[in-house]
């Protein structure tokens, strides 16, 4: 995975992911519980195509300030024209690699970072860098899969098309568990930490299944954790699969609504 890939995926990640991480992203600017602040300064690391942006513009005071920042700048492009499209004025973006922030010590009241920390490479460095640039009392809330439905089936299409048995996996390393992220941020010297175990839907339209389905192999992420090894050949018989399966737990739905679990921890500096 590197910024490039995520650029290139960021028309698919708009039409097609998004819809998925949309509810999460409310819930995890609900739960640092910012609704009464005015006039803070709000840091989004992996900010994708803005779904934390829309959830701070509708359910924060207009005067918070929000910097909406990825690695990729693809996705930086997309969250500016929505802000100009939609009238954020309260949105500004920039690159910026969750990594290795370049932001000075105490300059930011509360950071989020929605599905990013769990895919970087030192996800620890990343929580060290939101303590460093928190000013004292300020908040960093960030958000994992914990597990999910469409998980499954990506395993079981992946086993059947390499003629394994499916077997149950992580998604990414520890963090699909909420306990472990919460000791990350204890790890990285926050306070006050607590999490929740947050359960929503990742829809998608049936006429679009098939393209649906193919985003899913564009996906950086399910590319790099899941399908790295396969060829043209295995990666269309994966497509089948993964359509087949869908079809037998699903049937034929006019909307599919894939039960997905995210965990979102909290700290305080
Ligand atoms: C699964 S998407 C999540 C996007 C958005 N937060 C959401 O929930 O819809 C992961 C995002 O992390 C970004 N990303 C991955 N590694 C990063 C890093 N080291 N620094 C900043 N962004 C990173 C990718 O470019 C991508 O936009």
């Amino acid at each position: 995975m590197n910024p490039q890939s995520w650029s290139v995926a960021s028309d698919d990640y708009l039409r097609y992911a998004e819809a998925s991480t949309t509810y999460f992203a409310e819930k995890s600017v609900e739960f640092a519980h910012l609704e009464s602040q005015t006039d803070i300064n709000i840091l989004d690391v992996a900010c994708g195509t803005g779904v934390v942006a829309a959830a701070v513009v509708k359910l924060l005071s207009p005067t918070v300030s929000l910097t909406s920042t990825d690695y990729a700048s693809g996705m930086v492009d997309v969250v500016s024209s929505k802000a100009e499209k939609l009238g954020w004025k309260n949105v500004k973006t920039e690159v910026m690699d969750g990594m290795n922030l370049p932001l000075s010590e105490a300059s930011i009241d509360a950071v989020f970072c929605v599905f990013g920390v769990m895919l970087m490479p030192d996800g620890a460095k990343a929580l060290s860098e939101f303590h460093r640039i928190l000013v004292p009392g300020g908040k960093a809330v960030y958000t994992t899969w914990a597990s999910q439905e469409l998980q499954h089936l990506l395993l079981n299409a992946m086993a059947k098309t390499k003629g394994e048995e499916p077997q149950g996996r992580p998604w990414v390393r520890s963090w699909a568990d909420l306990e472990f992220c919460k000791e990350q941020l204890v790890a990285a010297g926050f306070e006050n930490v607590s999490g929740v175990l947050c359960s929503g839907d990742m829809p998608t339209d049936a006429e679009n299944l098939d393209e649906f389905i193919a985003s899913m192999t564009r996906n950086p992420g399910i590319r790099t954790a899941l399908l790295k090894d396969m060829n043209d050949d295995q990666i269309t018989q994966f497509k089948k699969e993964l359509r087949a399966s869908i079809i037998e737990k699903y049937g034929e739905q006019d909307v599919y609504k894939f039960r997905a679990d995210a965990n979102i921890a909290m700290g305080t500096k």
